[in-house]
């Protein structure tokens, strides 16, 4: 693998233990897929972060590294909300450990801002390459921004946030992006009318038959927040980092993608809206969670829009990245005036809150596949206004 001189500095130690182990991270992982070289990246998105998805043993191996990040680097989700964790039911135990993964994490010069869609705070362009973690912003990044980066794991995403570097492979290589499995719907113009939770549903779906493969999705219409459910939805059931949707994501637009890709002779499959519906369930919840991924400006007016003069009489909980609260102030007011509930830092998913809760009612595909698994209850998934009568009727 070529390397350059600043690459053989610090792996003959010149830089420290951590930066030359970190470096022998990416070429390990380089080797193995093939990589050629070590190429820059313009930021990074460290998933294992919190106390209840990495335990002791993460926390032990944080608080052996001594590097600083030297590319703008933030964190996923953590197991709790940083200002107000005591109102989330959390133990102090948790909440001590969790403390110190953020102590180890700001030592190593990762931003503490934990969040899944740093896309809505951090400038990414078309074309960039980055080193993200989290699927489901793997998955928007590449597919609805045209960024390009491979899921990366927790340890590699933040190797590459102490060297700048990831190897060159996989998703960051154009030729490597180009579908290889057509999705359709049996009625595409329903899809007009669908939201975020029905593109999840679908997502729910497509994702088993997709795999790791890339879908070219034909026929269906959505906005950003409905391709990051659909997205979100399909790195969970399968691991699907990229997508395209014709006429609407930017890749499926420029010519190299119309000259070196046709439909001809690629495996199609055809889901029919009925399989989508029938993902919406119908039981007795005794809570409900929205905001996975974290939800955006839009979601949130959504959703203030909906409790405006309703009072919950269910645990509401709603998650966003702090900085989407704290610029959104007035509409987290009208969300809690109907006692729901909006966190940041955390989520549904990676917070021990969710565990007691025995069945929960979500908009999000994603959590509606993850929500048994990760927590242990059972899962109903709904539209948002659907979440919204459950929890105030
Ligand atoms: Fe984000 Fe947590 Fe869902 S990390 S995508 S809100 S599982």
């Amino acid at each position: 693998m070529e390397l350059d001189r600043s690459d053989e500095e610090i792996l003959s130690g010149e830089y420290g233990e951590t930066r030359r182990v970190m470096l022998e991270i990416l070429i390990a992982l380089g080797k193995v897929y093939g990589a050629e070289r070590l190429i820059p990246v313009s930021s990074v998105q460290v998933s294992g972060a919190s106390y209840k998805t990495i335990g002791d043993a993460g926390l032990e191996w944080l608080n052996g590294l001594d590097a600083r990040a030297v590319v703008p680097a933030f964190l996923n989700p953590i197991g709790m909300p940083r200002d107000d964790w005591r109102d989330m039911g959390i133990e102090d135990h948790f909440a001590k450990k969790q403390e110190e993964i953020l102590d180890a994490y700001r030592r190593l010069g990762i931003s503490l801002s934990c969040t899944c869609t740093p896309y809505y705070h951090n400038i990414v362009s078309y074309g960039d390459h980055l080193a993200w973690s989290e699927s489901s912003a793997v998955a928007f990044a590449n597919s609805v921004l045209g960024a390009r980066t491979n899921r990366e794991g927790g340890p590699s995403a933040l190797a590459s946030a102490l060297i700048g570097k990831t190897p060159e492979y996989g998703l960051h290589i154009m030729k490597n992006r180009l579908p290889d499995l057509v999705i359709g719907v049996d009625d595409p113009s329903a899809t007009k009318d669908w939201g975020p939770a029905e593109f999840g549903a679908l997502g729910y779906i497509a994702g088993k038959e997709a795999g790791n493969r890339i879908p070219y999705f034909r026929g269906i219409r959505g906005n950003r927040d409905r391709l990051k459910a659909l997205g979100a939805a399909m790195a969970a059931t399968g691991a699907v980092a990229l997508f395209h949707v014709e006429d609407i994501t930017p890749e499926a637009r420029v010519p190299f993608f119309k000259n070196s890709f046709s439909i001809e002779g690629k495996e199609s499959i055809t889901i029919p809206v009925s399989d989508v519906e029938a993902v919406f369930s119908d039981c007795e919840v005794n809570a409900v969670a929205v905001g996975c991924p974290h939800l955006s400006e839009d979601e949130l007016r959504t959703l203030a829009g909906l409790l405006s003069g309703k009072k919950v009489k269910k645990e509401f909980f709603v998650f966003a990245s702090k900085e989407m609260i704290d610029e959104h102030e007035d509409l987290v007011g009208k969300i809690e005036a109907s006692g729901a509930h909006v966190y940041a830092d955390t989520c549904m998913v990676v917070s021990p809150a969710t565990d007691r809760l025995g069945s929960v009612m979500t908009n999000s595909g994603k959590a509606f596949s993850y929500l048994p698994a990760m927590c242990g209850v059972i899962p109903r998934l709904g539209t948002i206004e659907e979440c919204v009568r459950v929890a105030t009727e």
